[in-house]
């Protein structure tokens, strides 16, 4: 997609949201939330329509955009996590933990979160089987999954 076709669909999927949100009381910062869940971030590019849309001016959205610090400026740094479903780690519940780390995401193997923060992959065998059950974060290997650490890790790929 070129940059320009990429300004226009963020434009088009902005008013498609403002649309369907201009009629609530206060209507700004719920339209920023779905906006941020849409694209993971709160775009450039859909500040000018927002304000358009709702008869503001840019300068005031941007100060909403910048004061609240639960909006995005950019893309989510991507995580990859992977985890080990071969032999060792299968013996020691990593199918435990793969059902809590789907279940935590919200995705399943093969798949992205929403915000585009994560993608969960399998593995086979990372080395690590004496540590099992075990994972690999961007290419980190961590050994000895257990509740916390499997916690500790999402919310690192989420934050
Ligand atoms: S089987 Fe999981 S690290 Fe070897």
């Amino acid at each position: 997609m070129t940059m320009q076709a990429a300004s226009t669909e963020i434009a088009s999927r902005t008013a498609a949201i403002i649309d369907e949100m201009k009629g609530l009381e206060g209507p700004l910062l719920p339209i920023l939330h779905s906006i941020q869940e849409e694209f993971g971030y709160v775009p450039k590019d859909a500040l000018p329509v927002i304000a358009d849309g709702l008869n503001l001016s840019r300068a005031e959205v941007h100060g909403v955009v910048s004061f609240y610090h639960d909006f995005r400026a950019k893309p989510a740094r991507r995580h990859v996590l992977k985890l080990c479903q071969a032999e060792a780690c299968q013996s020691m519940g990593s199918d435990a933990v793969a059902a809590k780390v789907k279940q935590l995401l919200g995705i399943d193997f093969h798949e992205t979160t929403r915000d585009g923060s994560v993608t969960l992959e399998p593995v086979y065998c990372l080395g690590l089987c004496a540590c099992s059950p075990s994972a690999m974060l961007d290419g980190e290997v961590i050994g000895r999954l257990d509740d916390e650490k499997i916690e500790e890790i999402v919310a690192e790929v989420h934050s």
